[in-house]
């Protein structure tokens, strides 16, 4: 065995691979939230990191950054093609969002899932010393937990969901359904957003695999048993805060706020371009704001920052056309010259600048249809050090189960989503501030830390015997 005592295994290592107009390459942090949520555990354990580093058949040697240890895994553009953007994204990601798109079931792409999946558990074996914890990610790695238990026993294995756990009668329209629940049972601890993806998971366990269950547990034929539990993500609350209150981001806010004119309110939108965000909706409804009369372009700016992701696949490409003629067609007619209703940006942007635009934004816009947490709402709320600032959420996001005080809407009802704007557009300072500060108390109680502390001690407290402890 190898001598890492805490391994990470998540599809995307926490930077890419990027290759730049003028042929050289460098590294860049890679995108989501999966990555923020884990990179500060990984600094205080000197873990391994086990993930793709995007691109396809690039081979690099394992190296160190931030006291983490990285390890690439490469990729053929085939399985680039059938594991990521076939099975990964155009199967279980949209059956695993409520079918917000229909998802695409193709044996090769399950061939390669299976493939990918080994070769990540193998490397996971090599790496991993006697006893070490192995902490597994998101849908992309769902067979990794039961095919490294079968090469090393001795492991410690927890596996954590980032997206949604879909209820069993969506889940039961995958031809491979027996063998996804067979891999995460590998593990000692299936972690989940919310209660009802933990729900999900052991109620289909015992329907089609056959196995006892009580409450959370799952008792396996073998003596083994595992748990299914709810562990809310978070972010790195006073990481994001201290760049809020730095000198040079209220610059830069200060700057955006100038660039858009000094308009009465801002409106803010950030979502990696995904059909999941309910992006097209959200315009849709502060445009007709501006068509009803409520307010004009002069007093209200939309920006709207979409992250470019998964261009390859035919859905987002889809939708990145219809935004685009979205964002034309309410500019071309709502907009005058030196004032578009909406700034839309396809871009990524380093943590710093996202700081300054939620820092510059009095309304922050999250619609989704369905979505694991949404981490993008958490880090509005840990920028708002003052206290002040408006939330408009979807209840579809698993973050409106702790922002209670957000304006909450229904992204299915563009009424109800245009009234709740409007009501945040409309809101006094006292009342903004009675819920800001309500939701920055949840979120600084419960960050980063305090999520990865409560998975690996209740990991730890499942299989004491074993191994060694992981520090939070
Ligand atoms: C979500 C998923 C992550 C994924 C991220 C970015 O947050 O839960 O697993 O890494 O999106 O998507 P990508 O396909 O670019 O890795």
């Amino acid at each position: 065995s190898g001598s890492a005592d805490l391994v990470i295994v998540a599809n995307r290592l926490p930077v890419d691979r990027v290759t730049l107009p003028d042929g050289t390459q460098e590294w860049r942090p890679s995108p989501g939230g999966l990555v923020s949520a884990l990179e500060p555990i990984m600094r205080a354990n000197d873990g391994t990191w086990i993930g793709w580093p995007g691109g396809t058949d690039q081979d690099h040697e394992p190296f160190d950054a931030d006291g983490m240890s990285l390890v690439p895994m490469s990729m053929t553009a085939q399985e680039v093609e059938y594991f990521y953007e076939g099975f990964a994204n155009a199967t279980l990601w949209p059956l695993y969002h409520d079918l917000v798109a229909k998802p695409s079931f193709h044996r090769e792409w399950w061939d390669a899932y299976v493939s990918v999946n080994r070769r990540f558990a193998e490397r996971a074996a090599e790496v991993a010393s006697e006893g070490a914890t192995v902490w597994v990610h998101d849908y992309q790695m769902q067979l990794v937990p039961q095919m490294l238990r079968e090469l090393r026993p001795d492991l410690r294995i927890g596996f954590y969901l980032h997206i949604p756990f879909p209820p069993a009668e969506l889940f039961q329209q995958l031809p491979w359904r027996r063998q996804i629940l067979e891999g995460l049972l590998g593990a000692d601890l299936v972690g989940f957003q919310l209660s009802g993806g933990a729900q999900n998971f052991v109620r289909l366990v015992r329907q089609r695999v056959g196995h006892k269950t009580h409450r959370d547990l799952v008792y396996l034929p073998d003596g083994r048993s595992v748990r299914a539990a709810a562990f809310p993500i978070s972010i790195d609350t006073a990481a994001y805060e201290d760049l809020a209150r730095s000198e040079r981001v209220e610059k830069r806010a200060q700057e955006i706020r100038d660039v858009l004119g000094n308009p009465r309110r801002v409106f803010l939108g950030v979502d990696r371009l995904d059909y999941t965000k309910g992006i097209y909706a959200r315009l849709r409804a502060f445009s007709e704001l501006i068509i009803d009369g409520h307010f004009d372009v002069e007093d209200a700016v939309f920006v709207q920052v979409a992250t470019p992701s998964r261009e390859q696949v035919e859905q987002y490409r889809i939708l990145r056309d219809e935004i685009d003629r979205l964002v034309g067609h309410i500019n071309g007619d709502l907009g005058r010259i030196g004032r578009p209703a909406i700034h839309y940006l396809h871009a990524s942007y380093p943590r710093e600048e996202m700081a300054a635009f939620y820092r510059a934004a009095d309304i922050m816009v999250v619609t989704p249809f369905r979505d694991g947490m949404n981490l993008v709402a958490k880090e509005y709320v840990a920028c708002r050090y003052e206290g002040d600032g408006a939330l408009v959420l979807s209840e579809f996001a698993g973050a409106a189960d702790e922002l209670r005080q957000a304006w909450l809407i229904n992204p299915y009802d563009i009424n109800g989503m245009k009234a709740a704007l409007l009501e945040a557009y409309r809101a006094d300072d006292k009342e903004r501030s009675r819920r800001m500060k309500a939701m920055r108390k949840t979120v600084t109680q419960h960050d980063v830390a305090a999520w990865a502390d409560s998975f690996l001690s209740e990991l730890s407290e499942l299989r004491p015997s074993h191994g060694k402890s992981v520090r939070p």
